[in-house]
């Protein structure tokens, strides 16, 4: 299959770990490379679910390597806890497993900072998952964060966080937050350090010896396109590069050694927390709530919904460089009797074919619709593209059309049998 990137064409939450478990079947490798816990990635097998927030979800096929890449940052307890309880449940996690020793680690003081920035935004807050992301990224940036390889060096580590916690706990005083206990958190992060020493290593080094073997890669994206630090809705953004850039700078693997870019995107448009969504609906929204769908996996948020926006997706194609498409939730559409389609976005006077920079004209941009008949049938039996009602593969044409890449699986449920190659 080659080096893939797959990565979220839309605001997140597009199913992306329903695919990537797909596509892990024919990878060796599997790598995580932006992004930390505030990542939820559920995969059904049979009648078990998993949720996945750090940890690839290559994890649940056997005799998959799995990597999390130094563009990603690490709460090392929510790690710990993750690799446990997918050890309960009888998944292998040992040499399977591996993590860059230069990858950021979240600190409780990154969690209460991001808290504290919230409350003082008040409306403008940004809707984070609380998870300390963007302050963990903020100090990676400044040259001021830890890294795994401090983590699993108890020396290194004390001298460091007694620093890191001195600063930020003037900065969290100062906002009103609660200071966090250097003595806590040195035990904590001690224990858990030393529980994840194993798996810590030169992950660029063990990228590329798995590319000379000749082994496939499949970089697992997290989050979306539009919650991209440079090309998302900025402010209303997660701190990490989600596009398929970041999986070169996130894991060590140059750019002529990626081969394909595999995009996810819902038949439909949702988004967790603030920012614009052009195409949100209230009718919408209701009806795929009321089938019990569309919660976050991590924060269990009701998401916002809306109409397919081709802009966005055509716009996404071009950042990410999308060959192909994997289209899912085309059965939360089967009782919708006019499904329209975001084709332009109009503001005052002016046109847009494109996604506007500035999150505030994008907020006052109006959508220009065309409508498709729905097929009112129950798709999720469906196994192959001629099972699907003609007017969705009609439907499912055109916005891979107009989204500019090659349609490539249909995805008609959370199972793995519920998948159709195109
Ligand atoms: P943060 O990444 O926690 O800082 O949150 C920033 C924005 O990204 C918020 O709007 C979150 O709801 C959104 N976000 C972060 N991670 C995910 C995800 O995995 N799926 C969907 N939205 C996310």
């Amino acid at each position: 299959m080659a080096n893939t990137i797959l990565v979220g064409a839309q605001w997140g939450d597009e199913g992306k770990g329903k695919i990537i478990d797909v596509l892990t079947e024919r990878a060796d490798v599997v790598v995580r490379y932006a992004g930390g816990n505030n990542a939820g990635h559920t995969v059904y097998l049979g009648k078990k679910k998993y949720v996945l927030h750090l940890i690839p979800s290559g994890i649940l096929r056997r005799n998959k390597l799995c990597v999390i890449g130094n563009g990603v940052v690490i709460d090392p307890l929510g790690l710990v806890s993750e690799i446990t309880g997918l050890q309960k449940m009888g998944i292998k996690v040992g040499r399977n497993f591996v993590v860059s020793e230069t990858a950021h680690v979240v600190f409780p003081y990154h969690r209460e900072l991001d808290a504290q920035r919230e409350v003082l935004k008040g409306k403008n807050k940004i809707g984070t998952t609380k998870r300390g992301i963007g302050p963990a990224y903020g100090d990676k940036v400044a040259r001021v964060g830890l890294r795994m390889g401090d983590l699993i060096d108890p020396a290194r580590l004390e001298a460091r966080l007694s620093l890191r916690i001195k600063e930020s706990n003037s900065v969290l005083k100062a906002l009103g937050g609660q200071p966090v206990s250097f003595k806590q958190v040195l035990a904590d992060y001690n224990k858990a350090g030393k529980f994840l020493k194993p798996f810590v290593e030169n992950t660029v080094v063990l990228l590329h010896k798995a590319m000379r073997r000749g082994e496939d890669i499949l970089f697992e994206g997290a989050q979306g396109t539009f919650l991209d630090i440079d090309h998302g809705t900025y402010p209303f953004v997660t701190s990490s590069n989600t596009t398929a850039g970041g999986a070169c700078t996130g894991s060590g693997v140059p750019p002529h050694r990626m081969d394909r870019v595999v995009g996810v995107l819902k038949a439909y448009t949702t988004r967790v927390g603030e920012g614009p969504l052009p195409t949100e609906n209230q009718e919408i929204s209701d009806l795929l709530h009321g089938m019990g769908r569309e919660f976050g996996a991590t924060t269990g948020r009701a998401r916002r919904c809306g109409w397919f926006d081709s802009v966005a997706t055509r716009h996404a194609t071009m950042v990410n460089g999308i060959d192909d498409l994997a289209v899912t939730n085309l059965d939360g559409l089967d009782t919708v009797a006019t499904i329209k389609v975001c084709v332009a976005y109009r503001h005052g006077k002016k046109r847009y074919d494109y996604m506007p920079n500035d999150a505030a004209v994008l907020a006052a941009c109006e959508p220009v619709y065309a409508e498709f008949e729905g097929w009112l049938t129950p798709t999720h039996k469906a196994k192959t593209w001629k099972q699907l009602p003609p007017k969705a593969r009609a439907y499912l044409k055109a916005i891979a059309e107009l989204t500019g890449a090659k349609l490539f699986i249909a995805s008609v449920g959370p199972a793995r049998d519920q998948t159709i190659f195109v």
